[in-house]
């Protein structure tokens, strides 16, 4: 498998992957086709409001969307090293999750197995997907538990999920995710419950595996502070769609979908002193069931025109990565209203 990977191509790429939930009000269009790539050692971060689809996106690249309900749409690609992910069978799957792409679950209660002890779900890992023994799995469990700062990790490798507190389930779960050494590591939410010295040290962990093994890490989280200290790329997505994306600091320093820009003047910047307020982001995101015919976020833009309400806006593109799907960079817009817009954002 490693020899048929082209140097240049990402380790994991998305093509208009499209996924709903059919359920009793309709058919709830969760992603409607975002395409991106994740290159190996390479952070992309996934922002975006709650409900915008970025735990189904990462379920569905861990091959955990299940039907009836659950359904990944037609000329959707999901591509592993070149691998058509979709077209895995179960024996491929069960090699593929765990082995090669982990997930940090948002939910660390739900996600673990409470019939069994905390070890076991480690050793269990280790011995299918790293050939060890029982006894060296049990020695490298109680490595690992330490490793992601659990103490007294000889004695908690026996205990039952529901014997820790939730910080700590949330570090067995990382436990059982970085066990295997996976090449695509997908941590959703993974510091929300955790105080903020336990978080700093949990991302830290993320960022060792990635400089030991080049791993490819997807992170989705809320936080800026953390997107600002570890990703290499950004997606901001929006009712199912990523509305922009691009080099970190192409997103920071010259963001151009306008939700990007709402979403950054809702989180304070260094350097201001009290006095700007921040921003919030007026009116809800879309019904999923019944999508808007145009932009999905015309109804709460500043700068909506005719066009942002009966048409999709085309992805428009500023350097090698960097794309944003908004129809003010339609070539019929004149440069001077984009320059007002600017010089508007710039006087807040
Ligand atoms: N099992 C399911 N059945 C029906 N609808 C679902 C299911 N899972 C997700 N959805 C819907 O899909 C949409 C996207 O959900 P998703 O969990 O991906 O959001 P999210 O971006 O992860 O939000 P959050 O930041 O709150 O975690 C939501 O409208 C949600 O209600
Ligand atoms: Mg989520």
């Amino acid at each position: 498998m490693e020899k048929l990977l082209n140097k240049n191509e990402s380790i994991l790429a998305v093509k208009n992957l499209r996924v709903s939930y059919h359920t009793y009000a309709g058919e709830v269009q969760s992603v409607r086709g975002i395409s991106f790539e994740v290159d190996r050692g390479e952070v992309l971060a996934i922002v975006g409001e709650s409900g915008c689809g970025k735990s189904v996106t990462a379920r569905a690249i861990m091959a955990l969307i299940q039907g009836p309900q659950g359904e990944i749409k037609k000329d959707s690609e999901i591509f592993y090293n070149g691998e058509d992910v979709l077209a895995y069978d179960k024996k491929k799957i069960r090699e593929f999750r765990g082995g090669e792409c982990a997930m940090i679950f948002q939910d660390a209660l739900t996600s673990l197995n409470p019939t069994m002890k905390v070890g076991n779900q480690i050793i269990e890992n280790l011995v299918a997907h790293r050939n060890m023994d029982k006894k060296a799995a049990k020695e490298e469990a109680i490595r690992i538990l330490e490793s992601v700062g659990i103490p007294n990790a000889e004695k908690r490798v026996d205990q039952y999920p529901h014997e820790f507190s939730g910080g700590m389930r949330q570090r067995v779960m990382i436990a059982i995710a970085v066990a295997c050494n996976p090449k695509i590591l997908i941590a959703d939410e993974p510091t929300t419950a955790l105080d903020v010295t336990i978080q700093a040290q949990i991302l830290e962990l993320i960022n060792e595996l990635k400089d030991k093994l080049n791993t490819a890490v997807i992170l989705i989280t809320h936080d800026f502070g953390v997107v600002a200290g570890m990703a290499d790329k950004i997606a901001v997505m929006y009712a199912g769609q990523i509305i922009e994306k691009g080099e970190k600091r192409e997103i920071f320093y010259n963001p151009k979908h306008p939700y990007t820009w709402a979403l950054l003047n809702s989180v304070p910047k260094l350097g201001w002193k009290g006095k700007q307020l921040l921003e919030t982001i007026k009116g809800t995101p879309p019904d999923l069931i019944a999508p808007p015919e145009g932009c999905a976020f015309a109804a709460r833009c500043k700068y909506c025109m005719n066009i942002c309400l009966t048409e999709e806006p085309k992805e428009y593109s500023f350097g090698d990565i960097h794309k944003a799907k908004c129809w003010l960079y339609s070539e019929e817009i004149p440069e001077e209203i984009l320059e007002e817009i600017k010089e508007e954002r710039r006087n807040g």
